[in-house]
């Protein structure tokens, strides 16, 4: 296969959605389809339910044993597919906003009886700000839903979004009838009897006013469906891919990923209409995937809390090119040249050895602690992919040493733990203790227990109270100056040296902000 087969036939996405509203389900369905997996329940929820510690690590124990689950890779019908898994907890929302970075598009999963939830807004947010080509799932037809019109309509207002339903429900809850697939003008019909397996029946309805549609779902269900069907045509234009690939529309469909049902005609539409990898962003120039040369770049490394095996594992997205087992590659940011023996491949539960990887692909790559978030490898040019967040802390402890005679482990574990992107260290410019920043509090004893069981240090925190930490930049250095020298009791410098404000309250900010007009105060930077 040519490089450019290769690429248009790879759609390497992501699947979002509020914790409980069915992301887990969904996915195993998918990897069932693609003959990934063969029995229901292979695939580990990675969701923390009450938000505990033990949780947290039990589950980190589980993926970092099976790390693969965190790429999932199969075959349908010719095409490759790759599932990026995010994590659930909203205090893991920056692992998701950088798993964001290495997909193509995304599916959301939405609860037909919930509705938009908090957590869906937030990663919609930055779906948007990349123009992210979204499909929506509205699940658990199977249950009492909201009416779908009201559905589609909050959608649209609570995400921003323009739809267009390419499926439609008819009824839901115990009435649920099936789903008819607008794109592939077909009727699957919903029976209890077929809870769990793969194929629904489905027949082929090209026109609605066939009578054959009153013997499958009864005439009131009919009638209601060429009802629906009318205001859908006459309210929502036809779909327009050119306008989903440009992040400006989501088509829709309806189902429920527990029972199979509307998961394979989310799949077959997904698999025509999602875009195969698109260009990269760097700090140069644009890279397109068809170029000859290999390009890739790091946004995730995984710890492997197998005790057995405490190395850990950097996510190589291939941007372009052909990606080659040992062949030697420029790791951009040491300017050394690196090859690996053992670059690894995720399909589903597996995980294993690659002589080749292509655009689109997510390449596991050994790592002994030399690679950042971020990091760029090349066949030789300089480049910097740009667009890899780093958020603006909310939550703030300083970190002491609780054992003085292992000082050099906890330095070395703050020093892996911040380069895996778990958190942020600040040095302060006042005393010189160190700060760390996080996203979520959860984080705060993640960090505690991996510094003690996998680096053999022991920290304790100490409360500092900061509202919000922001980086600092003007072109007037004067000004900048003046800043840094009035403020400098709240002036810190991240691990790259650069400048910190850290507000003390949103009225300082504020204050700030006006009184400095010619300073930027950037609530993300860039790893
Ligand atoms: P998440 O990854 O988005 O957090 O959701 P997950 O798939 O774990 O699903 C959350 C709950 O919703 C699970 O139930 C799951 O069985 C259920 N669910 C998923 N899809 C459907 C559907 O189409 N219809 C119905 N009725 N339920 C669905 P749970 O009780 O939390 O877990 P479990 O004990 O069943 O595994």
């Amino acid at each position: 296969m040519t490089l450019q087969e290769e690429i248009t036939r790879r759609r390497t996405f992501a699947i979002i959605s509020h914790p409980d509203a069915g992301k887990t389900t969904l996915t195993e369905k998918l990897l069932l389809f693609g003959g990934a997996i063969h029995v229901a329940g292979a695939v580990k929820s990675n969701k923390i339910k009450k938000g505990a510690t033990s949780d947290f690590m039990e589950i980190e124990r589980q993926r970092g044993i099976s790390v693969a689950t965190s790429v999932m890779g199969f075959e349908y019908n010719g095409v490759k597919i790759n599932i990026l898994d995010t994590p659930g907890h909203e205090d893991f929302a920056e692992d998701t906003y950088r798993t964001l970075t290495a997909v193509d598009s995304v599916i959301i999963v939405i609860d037909g009886a919930k509705g938009v939830e908090q957590q869906t807004r937030r990663l919609m947010e930055v779906c948007r700000m990349r123009k992210t080509p979204v499909m929506v799932f509205i699940n658990k037809l199977d249950r009492p839903c909201k009416d779908p019109f009201d559905l589609l309509d909050e959608v649209e207002r609570e995400l921003r979004i323009k739809v267009r339903p390419l499926a439609f429900p008819i009824s839901n809850g115990p009435t649920f009838k099936g789903v008819y697939n607008i794109y592939a003008h077909g009727l699957s019909l919903f029976t209890s009897d077929e809870r769990q397996t793969a194929t629904a029946s489905t027949v082929e309805i090209r026109d609605l006013a066939a009578p054959e549609l009153d013997a499958h779902v009864g005439e009131r269900y009919a009638r209601q469906l060429r009802e629906d069907s009318e205001l859908i045509e006459g309210v929502y234009d036809p779909f327009d891919r050119d306008a989903y690939l440009a992040g400006d529309l989501a088509p829709v469909f309806f189902g429920s990923a527990i029972n199979n049902f509307g998961v394979r005609e989310l799949l077959e539409c997904f698999i025509d209409i999602a875009p195969s990898p698109r260009p990269s962003q760097t700090e140069t120039r644009r890279v397109e995937p068809a170029e000859e040369k290999m390009t890739g770049f790091v946004f995730k490394i995984h710890a492997n809390m197998d005790p057995n095996h405490r190395d850990r594992i950097a996510f190589l997205k291939i941007c372009s090119g052909r990606f080659e087992r040992n062949r030697n590659y420029l790791h951009v940011r040491s300017g050394k040249q690196l090859k690996f023996s053992s670059p690894t491949a995720f399909m589903a539960e597996k995980k294993s050895v690659i002589d080749e990887a292509y655009p689109g692909d997510i390449v596991g790559l050994h790592d002994t602690g030399t690679f950042k978030i971020g990091d760029t490898f090349t066949e030789g040019e300089k480049l910097k992919f740009t667009g890899i967040p780093s958020f603006a802390p909310e939550q703030f402890r300083y970190i002491e040493n609780a054992d003085p005679l292992k000082f050099k482990q906890l330095a070395k574990g703050v020093d892996q733990l911040m380069d895996e992107g778990v958190a942020q260290l600040f040095t302060s410019q006042l005393n010189g203790r160190r700060i760390i920043g996080t996203v979520g509090a959860l984080q705060f004893e993640v960090i505690q227990y991996r510094l003690e069981h996998e680096y053999g240090a022991k920290c304790r925190w100490e409360p500092i109270s900061i509202y919000k930490a922001c980086w600092i930049e003007s072109d007037d250095a004067g000004q900048l100056a003046d800043f840094k020298r009035r403020k400098h009791t709240n002036m810190a410098v991240d691990k790259h040296g650069r400048d910190v404000f850290l507000a003390d309250t949103s009225y300082a900010l504020t204050l700030a902000q006006e009184n400095f007009k010619e300073i930027r105060f950037k609530f993300t930077s860039e790893f």
